[in-house]
């Protein structure tokens, strides 16, 4: 029987079962047979038009996706087969993407064959960190578990360490996550996120797990035109959009909103949007009679938006 040296799980059957290691698959000798079979292209692509801007996020994740592919070219030569190092560390401020780009990284790890089932399970301390004594290991290990063949994800880890309290477990969970992060990971990446700063001096004091990190991702802020496509591409996934003087209403709306505290990116946006989708739905409940068109369905007008608080000061 011949074995197959190259397989994706997952990537659609060209052939029938069975037939295909009868005919016996040929190993893709170039980028785009890799790209063909494991379908990444389609994730990239996917990236670049439903993210609004993120330009060096994107281009990390290309460099990241190339460098497997040609891992999974020079395996076909038989070349250096030690799995490669996939840990990440995805740094910047709240709402700008993290937890979605690691949705699209698990898929093209999964695409890529790196791991078996390419979901993602997000975490954070509570999760891991029991409250007493013999509590940590067995919840780390549960989340291990259920994490095993996909994307462990652990929102804000600098949580996990810390060091003004001397008998704190969370240096337990941290024990057991470098231990799986070196012994298994070919079925297991981890994904850390996180405020830069925090992130910074959370590696500084854990070197272990800094060494076990390949690569660093930041995400910048995003720019308020940025905000305002993000706005209009939610509202179009959701068929809705905003009236002319609505739109203009809402570039104010960011630019008021950019200055106040707790602004968290396209998270405040969804914010915003979901509480003027309440407020146009209250304004259309008011009109019993009225028939409702499609338009007035779909449509946030400029009152929709400038009840907001924001407005007030
Ligand atoms: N570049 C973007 N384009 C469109 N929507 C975005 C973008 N970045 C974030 N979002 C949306 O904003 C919300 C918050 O993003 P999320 O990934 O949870 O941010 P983080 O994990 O950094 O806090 C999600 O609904 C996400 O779909
Ligand atoms: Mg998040």
């Amino acid at each position: 029987m011949t074995t197959p040296l190259y397989a994706i799980p997952g990537a659609p059957a060209t052939s029938a079962p069975g037939v295909t290691e009868a005919a016996g698959v040929a190993p893709p000798r170039t980028v785009a047979q890799v790209l063909a079979q494991s379908q990444v292209e389609a994730v990239l692509d996917e990236l670049d038009r439903d993210l609004v801007g993120l330009k060096p996020v994107k281009q990390r994740i290309r460099d990241i996706a190339a460098l497997l592919v040609i891992d999974k070219l020079r395996l076909a030569h038989g070349l250096a087969a030690a799995t490669p190092s996939l840990h990440m560390c995805f740094t910047g401020n709240p709402g700008t993407g993290k937890t979605t780009v690691a949705m699209r990284m698990a898929q093209i790890l999964h695409r890529l064959g790196y791991v078996r089932k390419g979901h993602l399970v997000a975490v954070t301390r509570d999760d891991l960190v029991g409250q007493y004594i013999g509590h940590t290991a067995p919840k780390t290990k549960e989340v291990l578990k259920k994490a095993m063949g996909g994307v462990l994800f652990i929102d804000e880890a600098y949580y996990l360490y810390r060091p003004e309290n001397e008998r704190d477990y969370g240096a337990e969970a941290i024990e057991i996550l470098l231990q799986v992060m070196e012994n298994q990971r070919d079925d297991l990446v981890v994904i850390l996120a996180g405020y830069k700063d925090r992130m910074d001096t959370f590696f500084q004091s854990n070197p272990g797990m800094s060494s076990r990190i390949a690569h660093h991702i930041d995400f910048p802020d995003y720019a308020s035109d940025e905000l305002m496509a993000i706005a209009e591409r939610m509202l179009a996934g959701m068929a809705y959009r905003f009236a002319p003087e609505a739109r203009a209403a809402f570039d104010e709306y960011l630019a008021r909103r950019l200055q106040q505290p707790h602004f968290a990116n396209a998270r405040s946006v969804r914010n915003a949007l979901d509480r003027a989708r309440l407020r146009q739905a209250s304004r259309l409940f008011a009109e019993r009679d009225r028939v409702l068109t499609e338009a007035d369905l779909t449509t946030l007008d400029e009152r929709d938006i400038r009840a907001s608080r924001v407005f007030a000061s």
